[in-house]
């Protein structure tokens, strides 16, 4: 075969897939293992969600409502924005994808931390564009250098608010002192995947970033189903935004780009407020258990906003990763982060927080990685 692969397409890295659960199992000899690594809600979706999924089986010969008018208006109505100031993605990742082939062109630039999610990056490069990466401080985004890297071909901001791998977030007064300093031309793109975990305090104001343009930066807010309301598989994400931004949106997008299921399953789990507050009450307490049964062990774990924290093992992550897969338990190591000695984990249901306990005590105990 001759083809003739521009060079941003060769030299872009693929996503690393994750095995099937079946086959890791296949490989380490294990069953019934758990996987504590993708930031997914081990819960999963309120048992309404199934019900409505089950009798929408009967509609699968339909196309979906190329508007999602009822979600939008479920969205709307929860976020107190307007339906022309929202957008729906597959997945919070689709919203990713459309910003930067509206705004993105070749040579224009893109500023995003690293760590953070990979996918801004890679969408930029799909298009042709240049990366600029600002590694974090302190675990947490370097707003004075972001700041100091905006020029004239600068097009996008991303900022993930709580930041994946490392759980942090920035203090609003800083967020809305850095939206003031940035110039017009650029959109700042606040990723809040986890924002349904945050204590409220920490939280901005959409509302009136939205509203209150007054000669800064416009902010972009994005969010998804995939964590707290625990449809990571059904694949709903959207976009907050100035209706200007959101037009352009509409224009890069497929006609059908959120499957019938997904809207439904998306609408249904807005309406059960129960067991999204459950869902929350059950991660903080799962979070606070793990946190303190970790440090017991010797190794430190990191305050978090999130569904997901940083663990310091004290010893080489990528081994400690290793032997717990032989105990059928899935984590994170960070070492490709950068962060040679942390692992990340997500929080599991109370039997599986047991679990992760144990096998994490053995393991350490093997390596003796603490005393
Ligand atoms: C910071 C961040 N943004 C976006 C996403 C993508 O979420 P979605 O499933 O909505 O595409 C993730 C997923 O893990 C994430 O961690």
């Amino acid at each position: 075969m001759k083809l003739n692969i521009p060079e941003n397409i060769e030299s872009i890295k693929p996503y690393p897939p994750g095995k099937p659960l079946d086959e890791l199992e296949r490989e380490y000899g294990i069953t019934n293992s758990i996987k504590l690594a993708s930031n997914e809600n081990p819960w999963g979706p309120s048992p309404k969600v199934i019900k409505a999924l089950g009798a929408e089986l009967l509609n699968l010969h339909r196309y979906p409502d190329g508007s999602c008018h009822y979600l939008t208006e479920a969205i709307a109505s929860k976020s107190g924005v307007d339906p022309a100031e929202i957008v729906l993605g597959n997945g919070s990742n689709e919203i990713i994808e459309f910003l930067v082939k509206a705004f993105v062109r070749e040579g224009d630039e893109v500023i995003s931390s690293h760590p953070s999610f990979l996918m801004y990056q890679k969408f930029v490069q799909v298009r042709g564009g240049t990366n600029n990466v600002v590694p974090l401080v302190d675990m947490h985004h370097d707003l004075p250098a972001i700041k100091e890297l905006v020029n004239e071909k600068t097009r996008l901001i991303f900022i993930d608010n709580p930041n994946n791998p490392t759980g942090t977030t920035i203090p609003p007064v800083e967020l809305y002192r850095f939206f003031s300093d940035i110039p017009e031309h650029v959109i700042v793109v606040l990723d809040e995947a986890y924002v349904d975990f945050m204590d409220e305090e920490l939280k901005v104001d959409v509302y009136s970033l939205l509203r209150n343009k007054d000669g800064r930066c416009p902010v972009v807010f994005m969010r998804t189903f995939s964590k707290a309301y625990g449809l990571s598989g059904l694949r709903v994400g959207f976009g907050l935004m100035a209706k200007e931004i959101a037009s352009c949106l509409h224009k890069v997008r497929q006609p059908f780009n959120i499957n019938q299921m997904a809207q439904v399953g998306a609408i249904t789990a807005l309406e059960d407020e129960d067991y999204y507050q459950q869902t929350l009450d059950f991660t903080a307490r799962g979070i606070a258990f793990l946190s303190k049964e970790v440090d017991g062990l010797g190794c430190t774990s990191y305050p978090t906003q999130t569904n997901f924290f940083l663990i310091d093992v004290k010893g080489n992550a990528d081994k400690l990763y290793q032997l717990l897969l032989y105990e059928g338990v899935i984590v994170r190591s960070m070492s490709a982060y950068g962060f040679e000695n942390f692992i990340r984990i997500t929080v599991g249901t109370e039997e599986e927080n047991i679990r992760f306990v144990k096998a994490l005590a053995k393991c350490l105990d093997e390596l003796e990685y603490v005393k």
